[in-house]
């Protein structure tokens, strides 16, 4: 059995390949960023270390998907331009608002938004006692991210994009 790699009251985390270390199979809601087998390549840095391992194809996330099951809930990161997993039931927008996202440059629209398939069953919206809202979810600002005095996120902007950033918080906590 593999030590974590953190754990406190709140949570556990575990470092090492999910299809190996599998605790987290026995979750109750699953809510990942996996590889999205889009074979990303940043525009920005070209040394090989920036491709994103199992980024090829979506071999790494339907299988994670298949050890975590058809019916609990679950939410699973992706983009647009992959097929998206068996079994999807909805699609959220993650609309991220104060950039233009990256992708193709030469593109006059960024694409400032993320997909989130939900998966799964246990979605009772009576249940939770939640009203109903649109499936677009906008947000302004950086996660952990502060306004600097031009108004604008200063270094801490670029934990918008996840581990594109080595000084944020946010992305330093994946
Ligand atoms: C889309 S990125 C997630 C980025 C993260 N949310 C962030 O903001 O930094 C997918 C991540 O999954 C990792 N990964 C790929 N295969 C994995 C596996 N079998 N087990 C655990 N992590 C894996 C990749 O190394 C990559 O860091």
């Amino acid at each position: 059995m593999t030590a974590p790699f953190y754990r406190d009251d709140l949570v556990t985390l575990f470092c090492g390949d999910c299809r190996e270390i599998t605790d987290w199979v026995a979750a109750d809601v699953l809510v990942t960023d996996p590889p999205y087998g889009m074979a990303f390549q940043s525009g920005r840095r070209r040394k090989a270390f920036d491709l994103i391992v199992g980024d090829e194809d979506t071999t790494g996330r339907d299988a994670v998907l298949d050890m975590w099951g058809a019916e609990r809930p679950g939410l699973v990161f992706g983009r647009w331009s992959v097929t998206p997993p068996s079994g999807e039931r909805q699609r959220l927008i993650w609309h991220k608002a104060r950039t233009t996202g990256m992708g193709d440059l030469a593109m006059p629209w960024g694409p400032n938004f993320e997909d989130i398939h939900v998966i799964g069953s246990g979605w009772d919206r009576e249940a939770a006692g939640l009203p109903r809202v649109g499936s677009v979810i906008t947000t302004t600002q950086a996660v952990g991210g502060v306004p600097t005095p031009r108004g604008g996120w200063g270094t801490r902007r670029r934990s918008l994009w996840g581990s594109w950033s080595s000084s944020s918080p946010a992305a330093r906590r994946g």
